[in-house]
């Protein structure tokens, strides 16, 4: 019998070169007022994709208002700041021009937004959440325009969110999603190499992890597997830092294909297991997760489960895969770890992850442990 599952991907697509400019008549569909959510750049590159945003929206005489103030792992009280100057404005639909976090935040300032002069805590994680609902909980359009690809965010259906209270990231409760996302893979061609490694390897732990996950389905695993064809035709150019035209469009299109399938079934061990790196040790998401990806698929007793995703990426071996994996987070993690830190953090998530269950193999926590002493060898002092 085949098991029970649940799938949807409710984020209509625009994909290719130029899509905002010649989509502009999508967003005057949602109404004539608009207001733009983004964050600062990094000094000297420049945006092009809200400058495009702008542009669209002025040849739709849209009008609209900016909010650059979005912060690296936005927290509650970012969201929530932000909220009230888009209160103020009354718009009747958000554009998200940015990466992860820029997306997350608006779609969590479009949840917020009716909730005026209650806690925001409150709203997104405790008295008012709706758990497994699938309404989509955004009050007002947000329309998702990535600019930079790894986290899925524009068709995941929920926001990762800081409690600065309890300093943890948490994803919101409520089923958020972007009411269209536009895909133009010029947006990323600027970025520099650690920041297209850190999205290559978050996207490819989403779809390595949702595919050996228990949770998974034929239809999550078929959406994956497009992703570990895309990354096989980039991966060669990604590690030689000779990334060009094509390449960039099919990284963008693996993001957001692997944020597909990963929000139907989630992720695994890498990803629950690279928070202290993020957290303690300032590691970019996707590289944290990353360094884990080589000894968590040598970690299976059953190879067959991880071979065949091995291949899909286009190496011959687990071996050839780890070493890959490895030679990208070498190059662009310098930190330093104890011996008793890596013991704590595997106590910790063998104690409390809610992914040990989602694992197709029984896992211990010596193993977990192995894990964390054979990933980190590199870096322990
Ligand atoms: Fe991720």
């Amino acid at each position: 019998m085949i098991k029970q599952f649940r799938f949807g991907s409710p984020v209509p697509i625009y994909f290719g070169e130029n899509c905002v400019k010649n989509n502009g008549g999508v967003f005057k569909g949602s109404g004539n007022k608009g207001f733009i959510i983004t964050s600062k750049f990094i000094a000297g590159y420049k945006n092009l994709a809200l400058a495009e945003t702008e542009e669209a929206l002025k040849s739709e005489n849209i009008e609209y208002a900016v909010n650059d103030e979005v912060i690296e792992n936005p927290t509650v009280e970012n969201v929530a700041h932000i909220t009230e100057a888009v209160r103020k404005f009354n718009p009747d639909f958000i554009v998200a021009v940015g990466g992860g976090s820029v997306i997350d935040a608006a779609k969590a300032v479009s949840c917020l937004l009716p909730h005026e002069g209650e806690d925001p805590y409150k709203v997104f994680f405790g008295e008012w959440v709706s758990y497994g609902s699938t309404k989509n909980e955004c009050s007002i359009p947000v329309f998702s325009i990535p600019t930079t690809a790894g986290t899925g965010a524009e068709v995941t259906g929920n926001a990762v969110l800081t409690r600065a209270d309890t300093d943890t990231k948490l994803t919101t409760a409520q089923f958020l999603v972007s009411e269209a996302a536009f895909l133009d893979a010029r947006y990323i061609k600027e970025s520099p190499y650690f920041l297209l490694d850190t999205g290559a390897m978050d996207a490819l732990a989403h779809g390595m992890e949702t595919y050996v996950n228990v949770k998974s389905s034929y239809l999550n695993r078929a959406v994956a597997e497009i992703g570990f064809k895309l990354f096989s035709e980039f991966k060669d150019k990604l590690l030689n830092k000779t990334m060009d035209g094509e390449d960039y469009e099919r990284m963008m299109l693996a993001s957001t294909v692997q944020g597909m399938a990963f929000m139907q079934a989630g992720t695994t061990l890498p990803h629950g297991m690279s928070y202290p790196l993020s957290h303690h040790k300032g590691v970019n998401h996707g590289l944290g997760c990353a360094i884990f990806l080589g000894e968590y698929i040598r970690s299976f007793k059953d190879r067959s489960i991880v071979q065949p995703i091995v291949e899909m990426c286009g190496f011959r071996t687990v071996e050839e895969f780890a070493e890959y994996v490895k030679t990208i987070t070498n190059r662009d993690v310098n930190i330093e770890v104890s011996e008793k830190e890596l013991s704590d953090w595997a106590d910790e998530f063998a104690s409390l992850d809610f992914r040990l269950a989602r694992h197709p193999e029984p896992i211990n926590r010596d193993e977990i442990y192995r894990i964390y002493r054979d990933s980190l060898a590199d870096y322990i002092k």
